[in-house]
């Protein structure tokens, strides 16, 4: 079993066993696969990670006096669909560590992960579809915008980025998922005219949660995350600290020429990425993109106001804020 507390104690809500049982359910899902196809005994896989989505949705469900039976079918579907977009993300990537462990792709090649990843969108669609077809339509709508994120993301690698445009990434590769969680778990209440507030903490705790990742790509040491780092820079894409460092008048242009060089290698150079974020965190850059993440948690505290008060409440805020503040 996973430590689903490596983020945060809680101080009331005891979500623990909802944890537990999302994950359970989503094993019985893995062990439903004929073994031909896909054998999961032989393929350890980590089904929930840090579980963020899945902690959000439970949180924000007792804030609004959901009940937990249905804030979990919510959650595992965000999870499935989560857990699918790191199998092909890796197999974009090439990474060869997720969760801890070897990925699909590189024990079993792209096809297979690409392929499972597939399936797995499957069956989070077959769970939404049981709570009823109103949420299943709206996580194909969150589904769409977090594949396009993924390919714009794709299309602007290497390229000199604005803010605005890496905004629009994460906003919909990662934001639109928090958001599903949030109106589905809204709907699911009986404040649904909560769902204005709801919607606008989720997309700014999905963009503060990407920043984040995005920052800890660069600062991490190479074996203190559960996945490989300066993956991002590696792959060429180009995320806030380093947008921050190309638009510096002191580093701007040297950071600018060693991307341009990165991209003309014929594989990724390990030596020219650690250059790049050698420089990225001694001008601080990752700071900067930290702040941004805690500015825009900071602003969503009217929308909070408007949620009821309850000790619910007070968890989910405590988690959003170690969310943003995470080291690993
Ligand atoms: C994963 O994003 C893909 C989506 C959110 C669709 P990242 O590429 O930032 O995730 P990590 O860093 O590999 O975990
Ligand atoms: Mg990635
Ligand atoms: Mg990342």
């Amino acid at each position: 079993m996973i430590k689903y507390f490596s983020i945060i104690m809680l101080t009331s809500a005891n979500i623990n066993p909802s944890l537990q049982k999302i994950e359970s359910e989503i094993i019985k899902i893995f062990k439903s696969i004929d073994k031909d196809v896909f054998d999961m005994e032989k393929n350890p896989f980590n089904f929930m990670g840090k579980a963020a989505r899945a902690k959000f949705t439970l949180l924000l469900g007792d804030t609004l006096g959901v009940k937990r039976r249905l804030a979990q079918e919510i959650a595992i579907c965000a999870e499935l669909i989560h857990t699918a977009s790191l199998l092909h993300d890796d197999c974009i990537d090439d990474s060869s560590l997720r969760r801890g462990l070897k990925t699909i792709n590189s024990k079993m090649g792209p096809n297979t992960a690409i392929l499972l990843g597939d399936l797995i969108v499957s069956f989070a669609f077959d769970c939404a579809m049981k709570i009823n077809p109103e949420t299943a339509q709206t996580l194909v709508g969150s589904v769409k915008k977090m594949t396009e994120g993924a390919l714009l993301e794709e299309n602007l690698k290497y390229k000199k980025i604005s803010r605005a445009q890496y905004d629009k990434i994460i906003s919909l590769k990662t934001a639109s998922i928090f958001n599903w969680c949030a109106i589905a778990v809204c709907s699911a209440s009986d404040k649904i005219e909560l769902i204005g507030p709801c919607s606008l903490i989720a997309k700014s705790v999905g963009s503060g949660f990407q920043i984040v990742d995005d920052a800890l790509d660069f600062e991490s040491e190479n074996g203190s995350l559960d996945k490989n780092i300066l993956k991002d820079i590696t792959a060429g894409k180009i995320t806030l600290p380093l947008i921050l460092a190309m638009n510096d008048k002191a580093c701007g242009n040297k950071i600018k020429d060693k991307v341009a060089k990165l991209q003309n290698e014929n594989s990724a150079n390990i030596h020219i990425a650690l250059e790049i974020a050698e420089t990225v965190k001694t001008g601080q850059f990752t700071d900067e993109a930290r702040k941004t993440a805690k500015s825009m948690i900071d602003d969503i505290a009217p929308a909070m106001d408007e949620l009821p008060s309850n000790t619910a409440k007070d968890d989910l805020k405590n988690f959003i804020y170690s969310l943003i503040n995470r080291t690993s």
